[in-house]
């Protein structure tokens, strides 16, 4: 598996959606990010209990649908709605508030009450029946992964039906992912997807970050991206709803750190020494 997105930085869309009141500057948030060239998008059954995804689906109606094939939509089902029938419904559901014929990334939100196999049976009927293009999981930790990866292989799953991406919580302030998690990712050909890559925001505040990202020319925010993108095979899917803050998170696409600069981060923000749990949010 190459590495499966077009960039990499992408659009959360946690929060969006909540209230009456926002969807309209929300709506023009995901409008302006693929107009500039955002060309994945983070969203989930679970946001909004679905306006998340409502407004997702205007927002590609409103732009236009000539571009739907080169967006990557993700979205993620419920685990407690990961049996092999209410994975279909799920998706089904996911489908239609989204107003697209497939999702191009569809991932188990976190670790639920049913076995595996039964989640995977569900996905690969959602395949065959073109409704996904991949799937992957998310929350996952080494231990999780490498059971969901075991189940794979005993369903003998074909490697281009195998699991793409893990999103986790990975940023500066939450690093633990380094340990094993990562090692494993790389080993394995997976994708990390970084969730909350700014620490959910706090990042961006951060009085040491600034200090470092300032001479550079950046915002702390930037740094703090760049940072996560450093990682091979990663994408970072900061969430906005600014128009000056989704072009300034885009603009760190390309950006590369020095190894002085990474070495300062390092002391502000240290590496993981031993295992520790998968931060979650
Ligand atoms: N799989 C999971 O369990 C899981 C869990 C959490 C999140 N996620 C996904 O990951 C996405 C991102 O995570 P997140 O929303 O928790 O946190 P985040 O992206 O780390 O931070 C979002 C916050 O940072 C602010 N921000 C964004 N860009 C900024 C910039 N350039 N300068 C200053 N502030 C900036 C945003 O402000 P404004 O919104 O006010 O512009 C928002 O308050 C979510 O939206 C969701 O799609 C997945």
């Amino acid at each position: 598996m190459n590495y499966p997105f077009s960039s990499k930085i992408g659009l959360g869309t946690w929060r969006m959606g909540e209230s009456d009141q926002s969807q309209k500057s929300e709506l023009k948030a995901i409008e302006y990010a693929l107009s500039i060239g955002y060309r994945l998008i983070d969203t989930a059954e679970m946001y909004a209990k679905g306006n998340a995804e409502r407004l997702i689906g205007k927002a590609l109606k409103n732009i236009g649908g000539n571009l739907r094939s080169s967006i990557t939509i993700v979205s993620k089902v419920l685990p407690h709605h990961a049996s092999k029938n209410g994975v279909i419904t799920a998706c089904e559901g996911s489908l239609k508030r989204l107003g697209c014929d497939y999702i191009d990334m569809y991932l188990l939100h976190w670790m639920g009450p049913y076995p595996f196999q039964e989640t995977l049976e569900g996905l690969q009927l959602l395949k065959e029946k073109g409704l996904i293009k991949n799937h992957g999981v998310s929350n996952f930790d080494q231990a999780a992964l490498k059971k969901w990866l075991e189940t794979e292989k005993s369903m003998d799953l074909a490697e281009q039906n195998s699991t793409v991406t893990n999103q986790v919580y990975y940023a500066l302030s939450a690093r633990g992912a380094e340990f094993d998690l990562i090692p494993t990712l790389i080993e394995r050909n997976i994708s990390l997807m970084a969730y909350s890559p700014l620490g959910g925001g706090e990042l961006a505040k951060h009085k040491g970050l600034q200090s470092i990202a300032k001479p550079l020319g950046l915002s702390a925010a930037q740094l703090a991206l760049a940072w996560v993108i450093r990682q091979p095979n990663t994408v970072a899917i900061p969430k906005s709803v600014s128009i000056s803050k989704i072009f300034d998170n885009w603009a760190c696409t390309d950006l590369i750190l020095s190894k002085d600069t990474l070495g300062d981060l390092d002391q502000l923000f240290a590496p993981p020494l031993a295992k520790v749990p998968l931060a979650v949010i």
